[in-house]
């Protein structure tokens, strides 16, 4: 076969099932309402929650960093690109989420990936013990690339049932007596296809009994969930009972780039002397430090912003309901509309973008089959004007395509 034929092929499979993602090009910057192929629409797919992606203060944050610190720091952070303001940030980070320490990657892909093959790979001993995760089914794939990196024969690899704290007790019994050393239990704190959240107390509890570490991804929460946005833990009233927390700085925190991984301050140091995407990869730049150590202020300042995003969301949940649409109940930003065939949900989504309307539709193998649906992401940033704009245009779109 031919370099490229295999790649070909590949492509064309992708486009036959209809499986190929589209970009759509966006021409304004990032908030309430983008302007898409030179029209205005609302934008209900972004995970812009709080509108910090274009907030005044942190584009200013932002720039301050260029001038006070430059563009780059031009190194690792252990030979000279440890500026006092990734200190600053991490510290903030681990005061906000309520872990003693935490440490910056380029993103949270790396973070999950750093974490678990620097705990599993990079400690001695499997020649006589093995380590054991136990992972939640719907977890983000860089949790699963994550623990893919993990050497097959220093870790055993196990996946519970969503959200199913009876399955995860019933591995654990099973597993009780096989000598492992490092267990750990990983799940996002809030998945990202239906909006809904782990079952955090319970495996607060469970990891508490089985002598593991519990290890949340909160993402789509730390800003998002919890009164004041510290996260699925606080909205679940487990916040600082949380072993390891990994995050982004992608989404509600300023949406640029650049994660984390919080937890104890031992746990920290090993990984900066050991996780291979931190010690071997570029310091995060300083616009970007700036920028977070803003948002995460705001947020110590005013949770008025996370109040705001859980009014629109309680606004947007039951109007869209009230219109006759069938939606994944919860509370999250995330608000999945459930459609049933890929077809439909591709067909609404162009339909809401000519109605003025930006959101994105996720369909097999994204989420099971015949659970097709749009997924709207409410923001801070949406005014009530706005939000109703959108669900005239819902209105609209769902008679016209008989849904509701
Ligand atoms: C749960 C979860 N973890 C990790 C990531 C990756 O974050 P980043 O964009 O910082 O790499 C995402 C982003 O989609 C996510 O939803």
């Amino acid at each position: 076969m031919k370099p490229y034929e295999a790649i070909h092929e590949e492509i064309g499979r992708l486009q036959e099932s209809k499986t190929f993602k589209r970009e759509t090009e966006i021409e304004s910057e990032q908030g309430a309402v983008v302007r898409v192929a030179g029209k205005e629409v609302v934008m209900l797919a972004s995970n812009n929650y709080l509108g910090l992606s274009s907030h005044p203060r942190i584009k200013q944050a932002a720039i301050r960093g260029i001038q006070e610190y430059g563009h780059g720091v031009s190194s690792v952070r252990f030979l000279c690109g440890t500026l006092t303001i990734h200190r600053k940030l991490e510290e903030k980070i681990a005061n906000f989420v309520g872990t003693e320490d935490s440490i910056l990657f380029s993103s949270c892909f790396t973070a999950n990936e750093g974490y678990f093959a620097s705990i599993v790979n990079e400690t001695l001993g499997h020649d006589t013990y093995r380590d054991v995760l136990y992972s939640d089914q719907l977890n983000h794939a860089s949790i699963i690339d994550g623990t893919r990196l993990c050497r097959a024969e220093a870790v055993s690899r196990k996946v519970y049932k969503h959200a199913d704290v009876a399955d995860l007790r019933r591995q654990l019994d099973e597993d009780r007596g096989s000598g492992f050393r490092f267990g750990t239990i990983l799940t996002d704190g809030v998945f990202s296809m239906e909006g809904d959240l782990a079952p955090l107390p319970e495996l607060v509890q469970i990891a508490r009994e089985a002598g593991h570490v519990l290890f949340v991804d909160d993402s789509h929460a730390v800003g998002v969930v919890g009164e004041t946005g510290r996260g699925t833990a606080e909205a679940l009233g487990v916040h600082g009972r949380i072993d390891v927390i990994s995050g982004t700085l992608g989404k509600a925190m300023g949406g640029a780039a650049g994660g984390y991984v919080a937890g104890k301050k031992e746990l920290v140091t090993y990984l900066r002397q050991k996780s291979r995407p931190y010690t071997f990869s570029n310091s995060l730049p300083p616009s970007i430090v700036m920028a977070a150590i803003e948002a995460f202020t705001m947020l110590e300042e005013d949770t008025g912003i996370v109040g705001r995003l859980h009014e629109n969301t309680a606004y947007f949940r039951q109007h869209i309901r009230a219109l006759g649409f069938r939606i994944l109940e919860g509370t999250h930003p995330i608000v999945p509309i459930m459609l049933g065939e890929a077809a439909v949900a591709m067909d609404m989504s162009n339909a809401l973008l000519d109605e003025g309307v930006y959101i994105k539709g996720l369909w097999y193998p994204v989420v099971p089959k015949g659970e097709a649906r749009l997924r709207a992401q409410i923001s801070a940033a949406l005014d009530k004007a706005t939000l109703d704009r959108a669900l005239s245009a819902f209105e609209i779109v769902g008679k016209r395509m008989r849904i509701i």
